[in-house]
C-alpha cells in the first residue's frame, strides 16, 4: 500500500510559516500583502475556488480583494477592472479565475495583468522567464509548484535523473509542471492524448503528473511499482452509492488501484488542492516583498 501524500498538512506548514512571514511584512511596509481576485460569471466550482482564496489570504493576514462580475460583462469592463489593480500600489497580486465567459479574451485579459502581480505565472513574460530558467524574476504557475514539494516530500530534495512523465500539456500545469521538473535535472516526457501506448509509457515514470482532466483514466497497472503519483485532476463525478443524485471528486488517477503499486500517491480531495493554494499564497507575497524593495 503506497504512503498517502497529505497535501493538506503541508499546505498549512506552508502558510502558516506564510502567515509569519506576512506579519513581518506588515510590520516592515505598514500595510499587508494583498491578493486581488476577479471572477467573472456564477460558475459554481470557480466560485468556491475563489472564496476559498480568499479565506485563506485573510486568515495568514494578507488583505483580500474579491471581484465578482456579472456573466455578460463587457470585456471593455474588465480590461477597466484589471488596469485599476495594475495601477494600485496597496494591491501586490491579481488572479483572474479561468475560464471566462466566450465572448472575452483569454489570453489578451491574461496580457494586460502587470507581469509583477501575475501571481498565477500565465502572462507570456512569466511563461518566457520560467522556460529560461531566471526563477529570481518568475512568477511560477501555483499547481506545477506545488506538485513539486508534493513529490519532494516523499523523494528528497534531490530529484536529479528521475524519469517524470507529464500527462497533459496544458498551459496552466502540464507545460510548466515539465518546465519546473526538467529544473529539478529531471528527464522529462510530455504525455497527451494522441501519444502511442499511453499505459506503458506511463509504466516508466519514477515520477506520473496526471493533468489530463478525465476521472480515473490512469489505471493501477499503469504504475511502476514504487513511483511516486502526483494527482493533479479534480473530477466531479456521479456517486449512486452514496444516495441519488449525490457526487464525489475524483483525480484523473484510479486511486484505489494505483494505490496498490505506487510507493507514494497524492489522494483527491486533500493533495494538490490545497497545495495550489498555498503557493498561491507564497508567490502573492513573493510579488508583495519584490514590489516593496524587500529581499525574497
Ligand atoms: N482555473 C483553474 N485553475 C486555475 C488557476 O490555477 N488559475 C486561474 N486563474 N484559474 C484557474
Amino acid at each position: 500500500m503506497a504512503r498517502i501524500i497529505d497535501g493538506k498538512a503541508i499546505a498549512a506548514r506552508l502558510t502558516g510559516d506564510l502567515a509569519n512571514e506576512a506579519g513581518r511584512f506588515t510590520d516592515a511596509i505598514g500595510s499587508p500583502p494583498c491578493l486581488a481576485v476577479v471572477l467573472v460569471g456564477d460558475d459554481p466550482a470557480s466560485a468556491v475556488y475563489v472564496r476559498n482564496k480568499g479565506k485563506t489570504a485573510e486568515k495568514i493576514g494578507f488583505r483580500s480583494v474579491q471581484k465578482v462580475l456579472p456573466a455578460d460583462t463587457a470585456e471593455t469592463d474588465l480590461i477597466a477592472e484589471i488596469e485599476a489593480l495594475n495601477g494600485d500600489p496597496s494591491v501586490h497580486g491579481i488572479l483572474v479565475q479561468l475560464p471566462l465567459p466566450d465572448h472575452i479574451d483569454e489570453s489578451k485579459i491574461i496580457e494586460l495583468i502587470a507581469p509583477e502581480k501575475d501571481v498565477d505565472g500565465f502572462h507570456p513574460v512569466n511563461v518566457g522567464r520560467l522556460n529560461a530558467g531566471e526563477f529570481d524574476k518568475a512568477m511560477i504557475p501555483c499547481t506545477p509548484a506545488g506538485s513539486v514539494v508534493l513529490a519532494k516530500d516523499t523523494l528528497g530534495d534531490d530529484l536529479s535523473g528521475k524519469h517524470v512523465v507529464v500527462v497533459g500539456r496544458s498551459n496552466i500545469v502540464g507545460k510548466p509542471a515539465a518546465q519546473l521538473f526538467l529544473a529539478e535535472h529531471c528527464t522529462i516526457t510530455i504525455a497527451h492524448s494522441r501519444t502511442k501506448d499511453l499505459p506503458a509509457l506511463v509504466r516508466t515514470a519514477d515520477i506520473v503528473i496526471a493533468a489530463v482532466g478525465r476521472p480515473e483514466m490512469i489505471k493501477g497497472d499503469w504504475i511502476k511499482p514504487g513511483a511516486t503519483v502526483v494527482d493533479v485532476g479534480i473530477n466531479r463525478i456521479d456517486a449512486p452509492e452514496k444516495g441519488e443524485g449525490k457526487t464525489k471528486l475524483v483525480g484523473d488517477v484510479d486511486f484505489a488501484e494505483a494505490a496498490d503499486t505506487a510507493g507514494a500517491i497524492t489522494p483527491v480531495p486533500g493533495g494538490v488542492g490545497p497545495m495550489t493554494i498555498a503557493m498561491l499564497m507564497a508567490n502573492t507575497l513573493k510579488a508583495a516583498k519584490r514590489q516593496c524593495g524587500l529581499a525574497d
